[in-house]
């Protein structure tokens, strides 16, 4: 049976040619979950704003932008204090550069993609709290993983996401006990949360209310 072969070589196709433009981005986040984040932007149901905690040189970003951008829909608000935060500051341009914003840019402009970027330099709870852009339908949260701090972004902005919007939560895995704290306790939510799917690390919510 054919059935959905050439839509579903169409969809790899397209996926390929999407994780080798962005190949060249330095990050951590796997192609399964930029395709994932890409379809979600251009693709997920609802209105209203999408939103990324933790974009360090914007590889999870450019797949969120290429998708919004791809379907004229939502700019991405990238949120991030862009020091590496407590996690990652072991890492080489923390310490000689102290940031990764120039590289961000850098790489958003090279893509083309900056046109549908608003980067939000703060720390993620502050702006959470100063948000004023009214409802999120997509949410990616993939910042501090320690307990404490994930489970606050979890709630500070999951306020602002509309009944059907999505919630992809970055590194609910055992080496992130905190994220996978965080997911198992999603998880049981049952009132408020539907699970849908697994893609790489990352896992996929949709608010229910
Ligand atoms: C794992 S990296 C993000 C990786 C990125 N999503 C990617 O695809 O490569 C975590 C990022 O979260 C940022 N971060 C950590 N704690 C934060 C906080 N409290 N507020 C804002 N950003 C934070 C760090 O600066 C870092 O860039």
């Amino acid at each position: 049976m054919v059935g959905n072969l050439f839509s579903d070589v169409a969809n790899t196709v397209e996926f390929v040619q999407l994780a080798q433009r962005f190949a060249s981005i330095e990050g951590w986040l796997g192609p399964a979950d930029g395709y994932l984040l890409y379809r979600l932007a251009r693709d997920g149901e609802g209105a209203g704003a999408i939103v990324e905690i933790g974009s360090w040189m914007g590889l999870s970003t450019a797949w969120l932008a290429a998708g919004s951008k791809a379907a004229g829909r939502e700019t991405v608000h990238a949120v991030d204090v862009f020091d590496g935060g407590p996690m990652l500051k072991d890492q080489d341009i923390i310490r000689t550069e102290g940031t990764t914003y120039h590289r961000f840019s850098e790489n958003m402009e090279t893509l083309g993609l900056f046109d549908h970027i608003e980067p939000v330099v703060a720390e993620s709870a502050a702006a959470a709290r100063q948000w004023t852009k009214g409802p999120i339908r997509l949410l990616f949260i993939d910042g501090d993983h320690r307990y404490p701090a994930v489970k606050q972004d979890f709630d500070l902005w999951t306020r602002h996401v509309v009944a059907g919007g999505y919630v992809v939560l970055d590194d609910a895995i055992d080496a992130y006990p905190g994220v996978l704290q965080l997911y198992r306790g999603i998880l049981a939510d049952t009132a408020h949360w539907q699970h849908q799917c697994r893609a790489g690390h990352t896992e996929t919510f949709r608010k229910i209310a």
